[in-house]
């Protein structure tokens, strides 16, 4: 007898349409194995012999009630089961670590990860513990990206301008220039390869992240030629610069990530880094070679030569607001954090401590074999806080699985 394939569909308080219903059921039973299929829609002797291993095994940490016990520790009521099920082999496996240890469910056999899984899926979803205190106005996750980064750009504005195009003379422009070279500088002055005492000072205030999120907010800015054209001689500054080319750009623009753009550069700026190359305060061994040969009266010339050309704009992405965000993140983790698909974990109503250190660590380049990894590198601290607090506060749906048969198909 030839068997029927059972169709599967998610029924949700949200109803996606049957046609886009039965193509999503048609994926799910070729991406999950028949193991697999056996605890979407799970038997009540099942669901029992899970109830035992959880009283067993799990309680201490994740209670009976599916509720996490801990600040950064995930709920499991109503969570979905083939998720449920995969993260217990990647444990088992030591393919995911709990933390530094591992978690404790190393001797238990499939049936009984398969059955604790299906137990904690059919629980319902803790209710988010945040929805009795939303007297504070929840910050609109449709705000700019760059909110935290503006307001520590503050201090820079009075010598590099509101948008990182200087207005003071001898200042230089900070737009134009590619994030790498920004972060480079930056740390050059941590770490005293380059000397200006209060760059010094205002960067060891900044942790990691805030520089590499000031260097994304410059480079997204338009940039604009100084104002300071300096009083060389452009024509013979361009024959000069035929010396640079290979390195910045013909028109100053450098392509090379961690070589600065010139164009449209401070020219009294310009004459100043040159000097350090040439007394030695400023050590690069390109540019020590660069400016070997030439004299100051060649440095005000090519100054004034680069300070009339074009900054090109950055090709650096802006950031997403919180809102795109949500809804990349929708596409597989359901309509506010609803997952559909089982295989792909509910966020809604999740405990926000632990989607916190789960979104830092993806984000920190921790998981690299995770489908997380990569796309949640370029979140930032706030992206990260913004988009846990909103599915945090979602409310979480549970999810029911019917099986349907297939109509035969003729062959
Ligand atoms: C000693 C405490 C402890 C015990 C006992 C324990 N867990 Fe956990 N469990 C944790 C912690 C802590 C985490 C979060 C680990 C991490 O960061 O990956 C976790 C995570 C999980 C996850 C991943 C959830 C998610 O959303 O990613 C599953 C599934 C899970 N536990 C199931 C179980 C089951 C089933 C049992 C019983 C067989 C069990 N745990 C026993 C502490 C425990
Ligand atoms: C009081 C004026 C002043 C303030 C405030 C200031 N800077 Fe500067 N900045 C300078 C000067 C002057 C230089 C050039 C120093 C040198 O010769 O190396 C500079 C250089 C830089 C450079 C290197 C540029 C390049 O082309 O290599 C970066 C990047 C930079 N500043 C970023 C910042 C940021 C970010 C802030 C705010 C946290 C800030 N600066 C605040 C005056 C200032
Ligand atoms: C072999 C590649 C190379 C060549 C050739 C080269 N440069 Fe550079 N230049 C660099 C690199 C790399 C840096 C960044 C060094 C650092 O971090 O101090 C730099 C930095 C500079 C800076 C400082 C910019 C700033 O924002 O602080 C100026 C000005 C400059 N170059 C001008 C020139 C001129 C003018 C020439 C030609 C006479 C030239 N460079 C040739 C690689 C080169
Ligand atoms: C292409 C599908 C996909 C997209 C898009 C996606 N995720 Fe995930 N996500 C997964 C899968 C699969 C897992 C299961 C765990 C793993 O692979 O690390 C997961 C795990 C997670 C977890 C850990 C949950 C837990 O209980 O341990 C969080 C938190 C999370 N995703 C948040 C997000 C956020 C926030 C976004 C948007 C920025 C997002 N995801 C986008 C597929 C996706």
């Amino acid at each position: 007898m030839k068997r029927s394939m059972k169709i599967l569909f998610a029924v949700t308080a949200i109803l996606s349409g049957l046609a886009s219903a039965l193509a999503q059921a048609a994926d799910l039973a070729q991406a999950i194995n028949e193991k697999e299929r056996t605890i979407l829609a799970p038997s009540e002797e099942v669901i029992e012999m899970g109830e035992a291993v959880a009283l067993n095994m799990c309680v201490n940490c994740h209670g009976m009630d599916g509720k996490s016990m801990g600040k950064n520790q995930p709920h499991l009521a109503g969570q979905r089961s083939v998720y449920l099920y995969r993260m217990l082999q990647a444990y088992q496996s030591g393919e995911r670590m709990a933390g530094a240890t591992q978690h404790p469910n190393s001797f238990l056999n499939d049936e009984a990860m398969l059955a604790v899984s299906a137990f904690y899926a059919s629980l319902s979803p803790i209710p988010p513990s945040n929805l009795q205190q939303v007297a504070e106005e929840p910050e609109p996750i449709d705000a700019d990206p760059f909110t935290d980064t503006r307001k520590r750009t503050k201090k820079c504005t009075k010598c590099h301008g509101e948008t990182g195009n200087s207005t003071a003379s001898g200042m230089p422009n900070l737009t134009a220039q590619n994030p790498e070279y920004f972060v480079t500088s930056m740390d050059a002055y941590l770490d005293g390869s380059r000397k200006h005492k209060l760059m010094k000072k205002l960067v060891s205030k900044l942790d990691e992240q805030t520089i590499k999120e000031m260097s994304i907010f410059y480079a997204v800015q338009q940039p604009e030629r100084t104002d300071t054209q300096g009083e060389g001689n452009a024509e013979t500054g361009s024959q000069l610069a035929q010396d640079c080319a290979t390195c910045h750009g013909d028109d100053g623009n450098a392509d090379n990530k961690s070589i600065p753009t010139l164009a449209g550069q401070d020219a009294r700026y310009f004459i100043k880094a040159m000097k350090a190359y040439k007394n030695g305060k400023r050590q690069n061994k390109s540019m020590t070679e660069a400016v070997e040969t030439l004299s100051e009266e060649d440095f005000k010339d090519l100054a004034t030569f680069y300070a009339a050309k074009e900054p090109l704009k950055r090709d650096v992405r802006t950031p997403l607001k919180t809102t795109e965000w949500i809804s990349r993140c929708n596409r597989c983790h359901g309509i506010d954090g609803n997952s559909t698909d089982p295989r792909f974990p509910m966020l809604a109503g999740q405990n926000e401590g632990y989607l916190r250190v789960m979104m830092e660590a993806y984000a920190a380049g921790g998981y690299p074999d995770s489908i997380m990894s990569k796309m949640s590198q370029p979140l930032s601290g706030t992206d990260i806080g913004r988009i846990v607090s909103h599915y945090a506060s979602q409310e979480p749906k549970p999810v029911v699985y019917i099986q349907l048969p297939c109509p035969e198909a003729a062959d």
